[in-house]
């Protein structure tokens, strides 16, 4: 498509996440870069209480540093059971520098006596974009059932316990363009999608 005047960094370090942005933008005239490309760039710390902060902090923190338009997602996994646990947290759940496998047991280990039918939980990811001026931002959600041990290889993160009543899978089952039709992340990237197509065109 068209001209790629527009940059655009995804402004995380998580490759898994950044496949997923990145791919709902294929067919946009932009030129999607990502933070492998500005290795300067550490690690920003989530210091935000929300997914909103969060989201917001990664965009800004790009956009200050790079000038260009940047787009940060925080996403969150909450279970009903554990009061909305993990949150805004889910990345370090079992501590800092932890793998997924230690978040997903940490999980499976908290839920241990929590019955099928109070496992809910759901994904919610916000979408935050800024190009230093403009501000857009956008939110997905997907409402699940967290599984007893994990299934699928697919994914990443917590996927594997994710289960999806209506499909009858967990998300780690799911093929990539199946996850991103209707994920959390794929939801927020559709909505954002069509907003970066109103500005651009
Ligand atoms: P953050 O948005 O980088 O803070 O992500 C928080 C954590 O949530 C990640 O480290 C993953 O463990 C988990 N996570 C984020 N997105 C997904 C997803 O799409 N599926 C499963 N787990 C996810």
């Amino acid at each position: 498509m068209g001209n790629l005047n527009l940059k655009l960094i995804i402004a995380t370090h998580n490759s898994d996440k950044e496949k997923e942005l990145r791919s709902v933008l294929d067919d946009c005239p932009v030129e999607v870069m990502s933070l492998e490309q500005f290795p300067e760039i550490g690690d920003i710390e989530e210091t935000g209480s929300t997914l909103y902060e969060n989201a917001k902090l990664k965009a800004d923190t790009v956009n200050r540093i790079t000038n260009l338009p940047c787009l940060g997602d925080d996403t969150g996994l909450e279970v009903d059971a554990l009061g909305g646990a993990p949150g805004v947290y889910s990345a370090r759940y079992a501590g800092d520098n932890v793998s997924y496998e230690d978040n997903l047991m940490k999980l499976l280990s908290e839920l241990r006596s929590t019955p099928s039918e109070k496992r809910t939980a759901r994904f919610r990811t916000i979408i935050f974009y800024t190009d230093g001026e403009r501000e857009l931002y956008t939110q997905g959600e997907i409402q699940g059932i967290i599984t007893k041990s994990p299934r699928g290889s697919n994914g990443f993160g917590y996927d594997p316990v994710f289960y999806i009543p209506e499909l009858k899978k967990t998300m780690a089952e799911l093929t990539p363009a199946e996850k991103n039709k209707l994920s959390h992340r794929g939801q927020a990237m559709g909505k954002f999608r069509k907003l970066l197509l109103d500005i651009i065109q």
